[in-house]
């Protein structure tokens, strides 16, 4: 099972999931990561589930197009949307700074 490290807000929080396991998913029926994780629409439209992985890219399917969509050159950066990730290996995730609103919308 997949061993979910979770940082926000300066804390760390820590638990295994299921083989396949959405962590937005989760979040919805108030298993962890809820209630730390921020997280929106679901569908990979809204980006406020956006983290950014510190460790485990490397088992992670390539981005997907809402991804590239809603992140654009954040994805360089480590960034992904955990609504579009099933998980099944061990990862550690931050959401402190998480966009919340497409790169293209920022200037403001
Ligand atoms: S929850 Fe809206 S993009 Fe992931």
């Amino acid at each position: 099972m997949p061993q979910v490290t979770f940082h926000k807000g300066g804390k760390t929080f820590r638990d295994e999931v299921a083989d396949g396991a959405n962590l937005v998913v989760r979040a919805g029926i108030k298993r962890f990561p809820f209630p730390h994780l921020s997280y929106g629409c679901g569908m990979g439209k809204c980006g406020k589930c956006a983290c950014r992985v510190l460790s485990g890219a490397e088992h992670l399917p390539p981005p997907n197009w809402k991804e590239e969509q809603r992140l654009g050159a954040r994805l360089a950066a480590g960034w992904r949307l955990v609504c579009q990730l099933w998980l099944a290996h061990d990862i550690e995730l931050a959401q402190d700074n998480a966009p919340t609103e497409d790169a293209r919308c920022t200037s403001s």
